[in-house]
């Protein structure tokens, strides 16, 4: 066959060094497909096909693994040189300097505050805290020892059927009112589940504390007419909310922006990603390292733990990451706090455990060698066991700050010019061209397998 090059794109290519010459040893057809941004665009392979009426190439990358779903000018990481900056501000600044609304505002609007917009925004955000009373009706309705995560999605998908006006998803001031109402509303939410499973009654917001402080006093405040921070405990949650605003395109921002697609109101696209999170690979992971230090009980029982997750009995949970294959820079930033966090507090034995966990595991080399290092995970969920939070409400804490980050990639994914809704193909693998089998006529086991024996025999 002719080995002839044939330029497939349909832009010029501006530069014959910017693209890449692919040859299809099946026809002996070679194609030229540009290079974008160190990318190449998956439709351009679709005209690589061995017969005319062929659907065409496409790219199989099961968990987008290695596909970039979007352009973003949100979050950018470096997996292998730790680094982790929002809006080119890297996060160990922001954890210095910044507070968690004001990187919250940085997220959605590209730049930092002046302070009159800093001004306006807290004004904003803090005077949107209380939700509609019918809410409470929702979470009545809630098992006593129902998970705070599930009480959250329900919640949080429950506030579109309040505000309507959010299914105009083009509309600035629609857009605005959703983000502070979204921002301010969600700690609230999370703490009525966390009040609801202790069987406590709702506290209400109180604007005359910051955004940390109300969550606390929301969540602790019991008969004292009006609940005292303490100042080191507010600051490290506000700095924890900080790295947990956004990380670029994880699980749950990608369920965010994949529902949004449909042009969903924010609301609705928001409890997709708090769905997401709630997953013990992902938000999950923090109460289950908890459990998972807890579960070892000692520290000499670490030895015998990494055997088992060596032998793929176990994971060792709040180690490894998707893109980082160094350590998260912002589990280095908590490990800092922590300590402040534990002068605070009383001792927890298990600071103990996590800590000569993690010497043991980068001791070893079945961890290093497949770059398993400490994630945001690993102690963050001992600070919150500090500051008297139980595990199941980890992964809220988790999603309030995350709020930041899905309303800012929603925002950004709204206004992107490739924006279509989200429909990925599949490789067909089933049958095909078969008969429907008459039930008199069908021929196997008689049982289903699985269900637990719960039929009239
Ligand atoms: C978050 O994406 C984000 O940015 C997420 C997040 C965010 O801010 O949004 O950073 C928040 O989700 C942090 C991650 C929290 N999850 C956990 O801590 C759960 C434990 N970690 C793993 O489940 C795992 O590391 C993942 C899910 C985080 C990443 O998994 P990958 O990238 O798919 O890696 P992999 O499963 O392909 O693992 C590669 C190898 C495998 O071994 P081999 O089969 O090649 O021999 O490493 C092993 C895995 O078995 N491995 C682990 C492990 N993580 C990976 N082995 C033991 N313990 C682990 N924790």
């Amino acid at each position: 066959m002719p080995n002839e090059t044939e330029v497939v794109a349909e832009e010029t290519v501006a530069n014959s060094e910017e693209t890449l010459t692919v040859t299809d040893n099946r026809t002996g057809k070679s194609y030229e497909l540009p290079i974008v941004d160190d990318t190449i665009r998956a439709m351009d392979l679709r005209q690589i096909k061995v017969r005319e009426e062929d659907f065409g190439m496409m790219a199989f990358d099961p968990a987008f693994t290695n596909t970039a779903a979007c352009r973003s000018s949100i979050t950018y990481i470096d997996g292998e040189a730790g680094i982790l900056e929002h809006r080119g501000i890297p996060i160990e600044q922001l954890c210095e300097h910044s507070t968690f609304l004001e990187v919250a505002y940085l997220l959605v609007y590209g730049e930092l505050p002046t302070r009159p917009q800093l001004e306006d925004w807290t004004f904003d955000i803090t005077t949107h805290t209380f939700v509609h009373e019918d809410i409470k009706q929702f979470l009545k309705g809630f098992r006593y020892d129902a998970h705070p995560m599930g009480m959250l999605l329900a919640t949080v998908g429950a506030l579109s059927t309040f505000y309507p006006g959010s299914k105009n998803t083009g509309d600035q001031i629609e857009r605005y009112l959703a983000t502070i109402r979204l921002l301010a509303k969600v700690p609230t939410l999370a703490a009525f589940s966390y009040r609801h499973n202790m069987g406590l009654p709702y506290v209400y917001p109180d604007n005359d504390l910051s955004y940390s402080e109300n969550f606390l006093s929301m969540l602790f405040k019991m008969t004292e007419v009006k609940y005292e921070p303490d100042p080191r405990l507010a600051r490290a949650l506000d700095v924890l909310f900080i790295l947990h605003a956004d990380h670029e395109q994880n699980c749950s921002t990608s369920a965010v922006r994949d529902v949004g697609s449909s042009d969903v109101d924010p609301y609705s696209a928001v409890a997709a990603g708090v769905a997401a999170l709630y997953g013990p690979l992902h938000g999950g992971a923090n109460e289950a390292v908890l459990k998972m230090l807890r579960r070892i009980g000692s520290v000499e029982e670490i030895p015998a733990f990494l055997e088992s997750v060596k032998n793929r009995e176990e994971k060792l949970m709040g180690f490894g990451h998707r893109v980082y294959k160094n350590y998260d820079p912002r589990a280095k930033i908590i490990k800092s706090h922590a300590d402040g966090v534990f002068e605070a507090t009383e001792y927890n034995p298990l600071v103990e455990i996590a800590t000569e966990l993690e010497k043991r595991a980068l001791d070893d080399e079945f961890f290093t060698s497949r770059k398993l290092y400490p994630n945001v995970d690993f102690y963050s969920g001992i600070i919150y066991e500090a500051l008297k939070i139980p595990p199941e409400m980890f992964t809220v804490i988790f999603a309030i700050p995350r709020t930041a980050g899905w309303l800012a990639q929603w925002m950004e994914m709204s206004d992107d010019p490739d924006k279509k809704i989200s429909r990925p193909r599949q490789i067909y693998c089933g049958r095909r061209n078969e008969d429907y089998v008459p039930l008199g006529e069908r021929e196997g086991p008689d049982t289903i397998e699985g269900p637990p024996a719960t039929r009239p025999s």
